[in-house]
This record gives structure tokens, sequence and C-alpha cells, in this order.
């Protein structure tokens, strides 16, 4: 799954992973967040995700990193923003109001360009990464957002049915590539209804908080 593997699958619109819609997870789980009015929140691997128009609409600020320019001027287009685009290092900067995606490869984006965020919003990211770059994205999302609180959804399905991408990240693997940046909890477990939409795939959302933050009960 190199650049050219995604690339191409925006060239030729196949797209399976895109949603019309706000994803019910994010919908569903966001307050668990806790965020205050105005927070900045970080989507990895972002693709043109209809999140991003939900967050926005939501007051939040919206940081994204995304490999295909096309798929980011789509982004732009469907939102109605014409961004500003500037070269930042091997990257580009699109920004307009309070959206700003970097454009190109997530592990040149570091937590300068990146800037404070106060949480991270990962759908089909770690799991759109095969073995070992899941390991080496883990730890590159915990340094550039200086471990900032996240939601991670994951897919779980026997890896002898199909192929990915979407990989299959079962609890073991969340725990062992974050558990040392973060307390992992288990929000939701259900049988995929998007569109992955296989029998035997189940969906999993998780809250991840900083080790050393306070712990608030809910
Ligand atoms: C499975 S899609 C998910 C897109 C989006 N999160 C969503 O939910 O619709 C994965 C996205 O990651 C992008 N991508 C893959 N590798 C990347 C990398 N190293 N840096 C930045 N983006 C990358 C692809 O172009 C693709 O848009």
């Amino acid at each position: 799954m190199d650049a050219e593997f995604w690339r191409r699958k925006w060239e030729s619109g196949s797209i399976g992973f895109h949603r019309a819609d706000p994803n019910p997870m994010l919908v569903r789980h966001f307050a668990a967040l806790g965020l205050a009015p105005g927070a900045r929140v970080f989507l990895p691997l972002c693709g043109k995700t209809r999140d991003v128009g939900w967050l926005l609409a939501r007051d939040c600020a919206v940081a994204g990193a995304e490999l295909s320019a096309l798929a980011v001027a789509e982004l732009f287009e469907e939102l109605g923003l014409a961004p500003r685009v500037t070269r930042e290092g091997p990257l580009e900067r699109w920004e307009a109001e309070r959206l700003v995606v970097h454009v190109g490869d997530i592990f040149d984006l570091g937590r300068a360009a990146l800037g404070a965020v106060d949480a991270t919003w990962d759908r089909a990211a770690l799991v759109a990464l095969p073995e070992p770059t899941r390991r080496r994205y883990a730890a590159h999302l915990v340094a550039a957002t200086a471990a900032a609180p996240q939601l991670l959804a994951s897919y779980e399905y026997d890896p002898d049915a199909r192929t990915g991408p979407p990989f299959p990240v079962p609890e073991a693997e969340i725990r062992a590539l974050y558990a040392g940046a973060y307390r992992v909890v288990s929000l939701e477990r259900r049988l995929a209804d998007d569109a992955i939409g296989a029998a035997g795939v189940t969906e999993s959302v998780w809250l991840m908080t900083p080790r050393g933050a306070p712990v608030t009960s809910r």
C-alpha cells in the first residue's frame, strides 16, 4: 500500500471507504472526548470524509492529513471552501477558515507543522495501514499530537477470510500499540454496517485518554 496505490484509488474513484454521511460512530461517541467549544480535532488520513463538515458545524477547528491532493480538492469543494495553498517543506498546507489539511505523507507531518490539537478522530486510518506500518503510524501519531485524546474506530475479522485494506486490528494490537501512552477503553463493538459491510466483520470504537490525565467518571 504505497502512495501510488492510494492515488490510483482516488483517480479511479474506487473509494468504497468513503461514506456519504458523517460517521455514526463519531456522532454517537464524540461527546466522550469531553471537548470544550472551539476545540481543534485532528483527522489523520482524512480523505474527503464528511466528518470534517460535521465537526466544523459543531464549532470545532479541524486539521487533516491526506496523501491525495485530488481528495483534498474534492473535500474543500464539497464544503464550499476555497483553500489557500502554501508549501510546507515536503507537504502542502491547504487552509480555509477553521480547516487546515496537510497534503502529503503523514510521516512528514511533525508536531510544529500540525500545531496543537485537542483530540484525534481516527476512522479508517490505522486500519488502512499494513503491519509494520501501523506500529510506525501509532508512534508517529502519539508524537505529532503530544498524545492528544483519541477516538479510534477499528475493524475485527478473520484475516484468512478477506484481504485488507481495511485490515483487522483487534483489541490486543490496539493495546500493544497505544497502552504505553493511553488508557484504552472500549466504547462500542458491533457488526459492521458501513461500506465494508461484509458478514463477520465487527467494528469497534475506542476512547484513549493520555496516561497522566485525570480520570473522569462517566
Ligand atoms: C481508507 S481511506 C480513509 C479516508 C477517511 N479517513 C474516511 O474515513 O473516509 C485512507 C486514506 O488515507 C490516505 N493515505 C494513505 N496513506 C497515507 C499517508 N502515508 N499519508 C497521508 N494519507 C495517506 C489515502 O489516500 C486515503 O484517502
